[in-house]
C-alpha cells in the first residue's frame, strides 16, 4: 500500500476486539521502530513502556477517562514518557551525543527557561508518536493515541523513575463494527487551501 493510501485508511480506533492479540514478533518490531524514531539533535529524551498484562491494563483503564474500554480491550498499551528533569537529560543523553549536538544545545536551548526546554523535550516524544502511528498502520495494526488519560496516575501505577507520562497509545485490532472506521465515518480534514501553501 502506498503511504498516501495508508494515510487515507488509518484512523483512531474507538472499539477493539479483545480476543485479538498482536503477536510477540510484531511487538518486537514496533519496539525497534520506536527506538529508531528521529529527534532533534538525536536527543531521544523518551521512554516507551509496552503493557500487555491484563491486571496492569485494568488499573490504567480506571484512570483513562473516556478511553477506559480501549485500554482494557486493546492488545497492548504503549505509554510514551519524557525525561522529567532537564539536568538528567543533560547528564545522561547529552553526554552520549557527538560534540556538535552539545554545542548546538548549549548555544540554542540551554539559555531558554526550564519550561521551554521541557516543551522542546516533549516535542521530540510527540514526533515519535507520528512515526509510531504510521508504522502501526503500515503493519495493519489499529491504534488510538490518547492524551485523555490521567498522566500522574499512570506515573504512580508504572512507578516511572525519572520519566513523566505524556500520553499513551492503545494498539490492537478493531472490532469489526467500530463506528469510527473510515468506511463508516468518513475522515474529516480541513480543505487543502486552508492548510497548504505553495510559494
Ligand atoms: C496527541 C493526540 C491525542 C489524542 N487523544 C485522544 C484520546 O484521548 N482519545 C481518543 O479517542 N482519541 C484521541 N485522539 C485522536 C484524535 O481525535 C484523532 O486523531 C483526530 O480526530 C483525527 O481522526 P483520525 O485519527 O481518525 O484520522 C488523539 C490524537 C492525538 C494526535
Amino acid at each position: 500500500m502506498s503511504f498516501l493510501d495508508i494515510a487515507k485508511n488509518r484512523y483512531t480506533t474507538k472499539k477493539y476486539d479483545p480476543s485479538m492479540k498482536i503477536d510477540n514478533a510484531t511487538i518486537e518490531k514496533l519496539k525497534e521502530i520506536l527506538r529508531l524514531s528521529p529527534s532533534s539533535i538525536n536527543s531521544q529524551p523518551w521512554k516507551f513502556t509496552f503493557i500487555s498484562d491484563a491486571e496492569m491494563k485494568k488499573e490504567l483503564a480506571k484512570v483513562s477517562c473516556h478511553n477506559e474500554s480501549k485500554v482494557n480491550d486493546a492488545s497492548h498499551v504503549v505509554v510514551f514518557s519524557v525525561v522529567e528533569e532537564v539536568k538528567d537529560f543533560e547528564k545522561k543523553n547529552l553526554s552520549l551525543l557527538p560534540e556538535r549536538a552539545g554545542l548546538y544545545y548549549n548555544r540554542v536551548l540551554k539559555p531558554r527557561s526550564k519550561a521551554e526546554i521541557k516543551t522542546w523535550l516533549a516535542c521530540q516524544v510527540y514526533l515519535s508518536l507520528g512515526f509510531f502511528l504510521s508504522a502501526c498502520a503500515s503493519m495493519g495494526i489499529d491504534s488510538t493515541p490518547m492524551e485523555g488519560i490521567q498522566c500522574e496516575e499512570y506515573d504512580r501505577n508504572l512507578q516511572q523513575n525519572g520519566y513523566k507520562t505524556l500520553f499513551a497509545v492503545a494498539i490492537g485490532y478493531r472490532d469489526k463494527e467500530d463506528e469510527n472506521q473510515p468506511s463508516l465515518t468518513p475522515k474529516f480534514r480541513l480543505d487543502p487551501e486552508n492548510v497548504i501553501r505553495s510559494i
